[in-house]
């Protein structure tokens, strides 16, 4: 065996991983976006497959990435397109983890021509709507003994910690385990840059070592794989 080889513990298990930021269209030529690299679902896709789990990956917008080998790759723009592959594919698997950066907003109407400048100087206003929030969506149709895993980028605030409003998130979102990623200057908390928990419904709660997002990505999947075991 190659020494670098990974265990194939996911063989015959089967995932949904989503990444990279949505994009909602304005007009014909401009969007309200949401940053993201789209490296941390990549990590997880190529990961899992490397572990011999059946991998689809459903992306958004992210930056030039290979695409992981072996892995069932569906390209998707908008929130709504997003939700709608995910759901496709959840409909089999074992494991649904978002990690995209869903847009939760877009603007209410999509015009048909390009937005011109107004000659009086004035600006248009941007009406914006909610968007339905996949993850939820997902918990309340799961298959009986399918794991979901939500992502969440946390500051503490006046109303609490990272932890305080993880802990929260996860309550509220009902998914099974959430990866909470510190970001920001919080004063005061709990808050260390680049540093993350993974929080289970279950109460458990692991501090992640600072590492690659690979090795986030084997973390996640070895606990994925002992819940899975359960
Ligand atoms: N998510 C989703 N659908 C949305 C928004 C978010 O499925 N419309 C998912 C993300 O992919 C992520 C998790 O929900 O896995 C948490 O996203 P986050 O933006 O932290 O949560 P929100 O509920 O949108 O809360 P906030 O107001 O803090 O943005
Ligand atoms: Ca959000």
């Amino acid at each position: 065996a190659r020494p670098d080889a990974l265990p194939r513990d996911l063989e015959g298990v089967r995932v949904v991983v989503s990444a990279g930021g949505t994009r909602e269209p304005l007009d014909p030529v401009r969007y309200l976006g949401n940053r993201s690299s789209g490296k941390q679902g990549y990590a997880l896709a190529r990961v899992a497959a490397q572990r011999g789990a059946a991998v689809t990956l459903v992306a958004a917008h992210t930056l030039a990435l290979p695409e992981p080998a072996g892995v069932d790759l569906v390209s998707v723009s908008t929130a709504e397109q997003l939700g709608k592959a995910v759901r496709t594919a959840a409909a089999d698997a074992d494991v649904v983890v978002m990690a995209a950066a869903v847009a939760d907003f877009r603007p209410e109407s999509l015009a048909e021509h390009k937005i011109k400048k107004a000659d009086d100087g004035s600006a248009p206003v941007v009406t914006l709507a909610r968007n339905p929030d996949i993850l939820a969506g997902l918990v309340a149709d799961r298959r009986p003994g399918q794991l979901i895993v939500g992502f969440a980028a946390e500051t503490g605030d006046e109303r609490g910690g990272v932890l305080d409003h993880a802990r929260r998130k996860l309550a509220r979102k009902g998914c099974d385990l959430l990866v909470v990623n510190a970001v920001g200057e919080g004063r005061a908390f709990e808050v260390e840059e680049n540093t993350g928990w993974l929080l289970s419904a279950d109460g458990e709660e692991r501090k992640l070592p600072l590492g690659s997002k690979s090795q986030l990505a084997a973390t996640l999947w070895d606990v994925v794989f002992q819940s899975l075991r359960r």
